[in-house]
């Protein structure tokens, strides 16, 4: 049975609202289909949180989603502009506000933590000064400004990690892609990457899609909140759950929900149900 429920985000439905819009999407490889007939729409604000099983197309639903895929049928639209359509110079320029955390982060291992995060503003041609500016900015909002002249390979795996989300952020992008930013790491720091997340997700309100395995990961972003005052992640108040924060759950090629945390958890779907034990 397939639940599908509507988001609780309370938004006139207008084309300019509409971030990123998969519709009748279908892409396998080597003959096997990965994502068949995929259809969903993702609302300026919105945190959507895809969950699913190894190997059911997670990664290349991101790739789809910044251009780095094609489909094979059906279209994907981008801040409106249907990527089938455009030329690869205009997709190149569109990705500019798209920042993607990679699965693993995957940074350059021969280039300072400076010019990781500065890469993207150097391609660019912005001025070495205003660079500087923006990436220690970036740094200290992950809390690593310390790390400027120091390379990937002398910091720890949750510090890559940190980064890896100051490179995605240090452009300002309207769109955030997060792969999987916990994957790999040790409980105790991969809450405080979730905690860094919800924190830039409160203060900037990016539009984002993020993949995850952790279903903890996934719950915390639900019910919990940066607070101003303590200058702190706090849980939600008893029952309540983060209005933009909405859910994708993936499986066998299909998409088998698609709506708030109230519903997730509250699905009678044979197969959330397992999913969610
Ligand atoms: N470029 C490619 N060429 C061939 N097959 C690919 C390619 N990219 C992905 N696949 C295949 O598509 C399927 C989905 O891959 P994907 O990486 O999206 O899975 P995932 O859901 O992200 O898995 P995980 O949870 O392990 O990260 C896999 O069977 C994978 O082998
Ligand atoms: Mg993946």
């Amino acid at each position: 049975m397939t639940t599908v429920a509507q988001p609780r985000i309370d938004h006139v439905d207008t084309a300019q609202d509409q971030i990123v819009v998969f519709d009748h999407v279908s892409i396998g490889f080597d003959g096997k289909p990965v994502l068949d007939d995929i259809s969903f729409r993702v609302h300026r604000g919105e945190n959507r949180i895809i969950i699913g099983p190894a190997g059911v197309g997670k990664s290349v639903l991101l790739k789809l989603t910044n251009g780095l895929l094609k489909p094979d049928a059906g279209t994907i639209s981008l801040f409106g502009h249907n990527l089938g359509e455009m030329k690869q110079r205009d997709l190149f320029t569109l990705r500019g506000d798209v920042g993607t955390v990679f699965q693993e982060g995957a940074l350059f291992d021969s280039l300072t933590v400076r010019d990781n995060v500065g890469f993207r503003l150097a391609e660019e041609h912005v001025p070495d000064d205003e660079i500087d500016r923006r990436v220690t900015e970036a740094l200290r909002f992950v809390e690593l400004e310390h790390t400027l002249y120091q390379f990937p390979s002398e910091l720890s795996g949750g510090m890559r990690r940190r980064v890896a989300i100051a490179r995605a952020i240090v452009t300002n992008p309207k769109l955030l892609l997060y792969d999987s930013p916990t994957g790999g790491l040790d409980p105790i720091t991969s809450t405080t990457i979730v905690e860094l997340i919800i924190k830039q997700r409160d203060a900037s309100h990016t539009t984002s899609l993020l993949v995850t395995h952790r279903l903890q990961d996934a719950f915390m972003l639900a019910t919990h909140r940066y607070s101003h005052d303590c200058k702190c992640i706090e849980p939600l108040p008893e029952g309540e759950t983060d209005p933009n924060t909405t859910f994708l759950v993936l499986n066998d090629g299909h998409i088998v929900f698609d709506g708030n945390t109230h519903d997730l958890v509250h699905s009678d779907d044979p197969f959330i149900r397992q999913y969610l034990q």
